[in-house]
């Protein structure tokens, strides 16, 4: 998608009247956002701004408070391993390490392929599947350490 493209797409939102506020348009056009560009650059960010009637400020505190929103170039499957206390208590954070391991990268980062990147999650809300790893859409529940290499190969992971 081009910036303009993008701009339109943040003008058709707005067109659609949801929201009673404008910076209630905000959340919704950072989504078009992280679904369109591989970073939410400050580019990105003064369009929403200028669309929307607010400043940008407004939309970078938001986009930085999220987590889900990534202002730096995101790899194409971005693995998230939650570590709170249900999957804490079933070694999540040894999960998190073998990720690590195995793609040579710290939570945060992404590999130099460009195919993953790999995040600490709060609470995704499937403790009873403790841990649980999502891969963009993708859930994985009751992960083990010997079954990261075989989620990994699924995405393209050559080993
Ligand atoms: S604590 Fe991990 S999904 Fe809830």
């Amino acid at each position: 998608m081009t910036l303009e493209e993008f701009r339109e797409e943040v003008r058709k939102l707005k067109r659609s009247n949801r929201y009673p506020a404008d910076r209630s348009y905000i959340l919704p056009a950072l989504w078009i956002a992280e679904k369109s560009f591989p970073a939410i650059t400050h580019d990105i960010m003064k369009v929403i701004a200028e669309e929307l009637g607010v400043r940008p400020v407004e939309v970078e505190e938001v986009a930085e408070f999220y987590a889900m929103f990534h202002t730096k170039p995101k790899g194409k499957y971005i693995i998230r391993v939650c570590t709170n206390l249900s999957c804490m208590l079933n070694k999540g954070e040894e999960l998190l390490a073998r990720f690590s391991d195995l793609l040579g990268i710290s939570p945060g980062e992404t590999t130099d392929d460009g195919l993953f990147t790999l995040e600490v999650s709060e609470c995704m809300g499937l403790c009873d599947g403790a841990p649980a790893v999502t891969v963009n859409e993708e859930r994985f529940l009751k992960v083990t350490p010997e079954q990261v290499p075989e989620i990994l190969k699924k995405f393209g992971w050559k080993g």
